[in-house]
């Protein structure tokens, strides 16, 4: 785990290993920019040697100095900013270029003395210097601490800012990311509903009472009819769970945010069985799951004053003896009985027992996190999450929160002419429709639980996190190769701007 330190004194006196600097411009005229002015030397040798390494201002592009005049550091660090004259782009460009700037300089100390005007954006930028620090060697022979790292942030804002307290929530949602990060990562012989419970068990003991815990088990789960768990479960030797993380802050009278993630620690697809190629990244199917799982026990580590409770849906999908068959029809939490069609829509099942759930409690709003459908990364591609709900503002609240977060995001519509694909002949409810609008069709199912004891709606928004939740291909700006914890900045983001 990397720590984060704020820089004290000037960049130029800084002796560790790389100093970070950005460039900014287009074409032939870029320029270095920092936190603060230059010192002449360094302005000097840059000006002279900058023509002949064509340097970019792209961002997150990286060149590589040894021994800088005027500058302490063995190394510099450029990393591109984009064309923004004043230097100082969007926090999406700071945070990107923090992350590859780190990941660029190897291991070692690094510091990162990168121009901004702002709070926001010396946040994004130690968010993203520790999110491109970020590595997994849990499983590695040899050791391996490259993700130990001291990263030091130079900011010039001054005290007025509180640049402390902007590193330190920066720290703490970039530990809650990499814990979501290690979950999804985590391969799926080692972590499997059982063990991820224990995980969110051992965390919440560590909270000194802020988190409270409470897990079902099989057979409080047949027990309290959540047939759509039970019935994805009951084809593994590993059996299911929901686990309730609750964090509550002191002040009684706060708005209550329900988070449902699924958490299927292994997606084989049941009998209905995926093809190989189409299940080798199916140990990420739990990242709902873990990023509902890190935002709880961050919101409670930064005090928001928003009751939040997780609710994660834990189940392995496998097509053991006694598998689950198209054709079954079950009766879920909330007593609507669904006819299954296809066991590879297994999210939406546990997912609408655990949003029955939380509607028990009254929530005042609901928000489901999962890697529910390939329909939605063939819709959005690998980098952006789909969101649809039954609440048009809560909707937009959500998407707002991401681009806050640099998450993106887009809204998708759930047509109530779709609805009549998922009727039944035996039971209520389908759980799948036609293959056009794959994504639609299982918000539209999803929506169906969003109810409270009336029937009335719950404000719901539903995050497909399919295509961004693991990154197939290599790291790029602040995201790792696998698992990249998305989701957590932006529930974080929505519920500090609902207390
Ligand atoms: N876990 C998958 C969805 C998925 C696909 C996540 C690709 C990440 C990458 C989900 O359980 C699933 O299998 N969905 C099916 C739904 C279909 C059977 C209605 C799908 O998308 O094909
Ligand atoms: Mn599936
Ligand atoms: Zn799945």
């Amino acid at each position: 785990m990397a720590s984060l330190i704020l820089g004290s004194r000037s960049y130029s006196a800084w002796s560790g290993r790389s100093l970070v600097l950005g460039v900014v411009g287009s074409g032939d005229t870029v320029s270095v920019q920092a936190s603060a002015a230059l010192p002449k030397a360094t302005a000097k040798h840059l000006e002279a040697v900058l023509p002949a390494l064509d340097v970019s201002a792209k961002v997150a592009a990286t060149a590589i100095l040894p021994a800088v005049p005027g500058l302490k550091a063995d190394k510099v660090v450029l990393v591109g900013l984009g064309s923004d004259e004043a230097g100082d782009g969007s926090t999406d460009a700071l945070r990107r270029a923090a992350g590859a700037a780190v990941r660029a300089a190897g291991t070692g100390s690094v510091a990162l003395a990168l121009p901004h005007a702002d709070e926001v954006r010396l946040g994004a930028i130690a968010e993203g210097a520790v999110g491109g620090a970020y590595t997994f060697t849990a499983h590695k022979s040899a050791a391996d601490e490259s993700g130990d790292r001291e990263i030091t942030v130079f900011s010039d804002l001054g005290r007025k800012a509180s640049p402390h307290d902007v590193l330190e929530r920066a720290a703490t949602v970039a530990r809650h990311v990499g814990w979501a990060r290690d979950l999804v990562n985590t391969p799926p012989n080692l972590l499997y509903p059982q063990s991820f419970t224990e995980q969110v068990q051992q965390v919440a003991k560590a909270s000194s009472g802020k988190l409270t815990v409470k897990v079902l088990d099989e057979k409080a789960l047949a027990e309290g009819g959540f047939g759509g768990i039970v019935g994805v479960g009951q084809g593994s030797t590993r059996p299911p769970r929901i686990v309730t993380l609750s964090y509550t802050p002191r002040s009684r009278k706060v708005p209550h945010v329900a988070l449902v993630g699924k958490g299927i620690t292994f997606d084989t697809g049941g009998v209905c069985i995926k093809p190989a190629a189409g299940m080798l990244t199916m140990k990420s199917d739990m990242a709902g799951a873990a990023s509902v799982a890190a935002t709880v026990v961050a919101a409670a580590e930064l005090g928001l004053p928003v009751a939040v409770t997780g609710y994660l849906c834990l189940a392995e999908n496998m097509p053991g003896g006694n598998a689950q068959r198209p054709g079954d029809v079950v009766t879920m939490r909330n007593g609507t009985t669904v006819e299954i069609i296809d066991t590879d829509a297994e999210g939406r099942m546990v997912l609408a027992d655990g949003m029955a759930l939380a509607a028990e409690s009254g929530p005042d709003e609901i928000l489901d996190v999962a890697t529910l459908t390939g329909a939605c990364v063939v819709a959005l591609g690998p980098k952006i999450f789909g969101v649809m709900g039954n609440d048009e503002n809560l909707r937009t609240a959500i998407t707002s929160a991401s681009e806050r977060a640099d998450e993106p995001s887009w809204p998708l519509p759930l047509p109530a002419d779709l609805r009549s694909g998922l009727d039944s002949a035996v039971a209520d409810i389908a759980h799948k429709g036609d293959r056009t609008g794959g994504a639609l069709t299982a918000g539209l199912f999803l929506q169906e639980f969003a109810k409270d004891a009336k029937g009335e709606n719950i404000p719901w928004a539903h995050l497909d996190i399919a295509g961004p939740s693991f990154n197939e291909g290599s790291a790029w700006g602040h995201v790792p190769k696998g698992g990249t914890g998305v989701a957590v900045g932006t529930l974080l983001e929505h519920i500090a701007g609902l207390g």
